[in-house]
């Protein structure tokens, strides 16, 4: 069954650039009304104007997720602004790209807010609406860190990790209702996540033709909510890595030492 956009109020945080962006703009075409969430202001009026041009309308606040104590009241602003929320995407995200011989426990905390406990906050302040309408979905946006492996990536893989249960969590708890939870995971993508940045080291030279484009993964995400099964990927292959670690932890870790021992 695929899945309507039309009229839906869609709350979409990480939307000033790559996957956020274009779902924003994927969702606007469909008939959405979006609201967008980053910290970026002027990039969020950028895609909020994209949105208009595609047809659609909507809203944009900053937010920092990392700031812990601004969540609920965003999300009381939010609700208040946009009207009933439909969908909540988090899909807010930050890499940490940091060995564990030198990660620090700062780095470890700022990157749990970021890609965990801000969603998840974001997530339990909007449920209790969502419930009382019983009518919502909740989209959260893992990674195939979670996945595959944490080559310098065992702090972020961890957040990710967080999320998936707790979104595990929510399915469960969630049945019987009306309200649905939704596990999205896209692979490598063409966006601004593997910029290098401060603090982080080297990402991983990826092959242009190895990424995904953002567009893609957010027809797929859209797509994703036409099912109501747990998990969904951003493409098939990904679905297969997945099994494939599943079914031979060890023998999948050890094929990936090997390989990075050879880059
Ligand atoms: N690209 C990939 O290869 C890849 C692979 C697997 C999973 N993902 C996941 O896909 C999602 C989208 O990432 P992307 O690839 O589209 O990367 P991106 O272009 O860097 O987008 C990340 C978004 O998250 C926002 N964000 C970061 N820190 C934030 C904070 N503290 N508070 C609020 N918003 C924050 C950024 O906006 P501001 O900087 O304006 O705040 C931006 O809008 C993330 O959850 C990421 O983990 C990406």
């Amino acid at each position: 069954m695929s899945w309507d956009p039309q009229g839906q109020r869609v709350l979409i945080t990480g939307a000033s650039s790559g996957i956020g962006a274009a779902l924003a703009v994927e969702m606007a075409r469909g008939g959405a009304l979006v609201g967008l969430a980053a910290r970026r202001g002027d990039r969020l009026r950028q895609v909020l104007a994209d949105v208009r041009d595609a047809g659609g309308d909507g809203w944009c606040w900053t937010l920092d997720l990392a700031d812990l104590a601004s969540v609920a009241p965003f999300a009381e602003q939010a609700w208040a602004e946009m009207g009933p929320i439909d969908v909540l995407v988090n899909n807010a995200g930050a890499s940490r790209r940091r060995s564990m011989k030198r990660l620090t426990p700062d780095e470890l905390d700022e990157t749990m807010a970021v890609n965990f406990t801000g969603s998840a906050r974001l997530t339990l302040a909007l449920l209790p609406s969502m419930l009382e309408r019983d009518s919502g979905a909740i989209v959260n946006v893992s990674s195939m860190g979670t996945q595959s492996m944490a080559f310098r990536t065992g702090a972020y893989g961890a957040a990710k990790a967080a999320l998936n249960l707790f979104t595990e969590g929510l399915y469960f708890d969630l049945a019987g209702t009306r309200v649905r939870a939704h596990l999205f995971t896209p692979g490598a993508t063409a966006t601004e996540f593997s910029t290098p940045k401060p603090g982080n080291d080297d990402p991983f030279p990826q092959p242009p033709d190895a990424l995904m484009a953002p567009v893609d993964v957010a027809r797929a995400l859209i797509a994703k909510l036409g099912n109501d099964d747990f998990e969904g990927f951003a493409a098939p292959a990904l679905r297969e890595t997945a099994q494939a670690k599943r079914a031979d932890p060890n023998g999948y870790l050890e094929r990936m030492i090997e390989m990075m021992a050879r880059r």
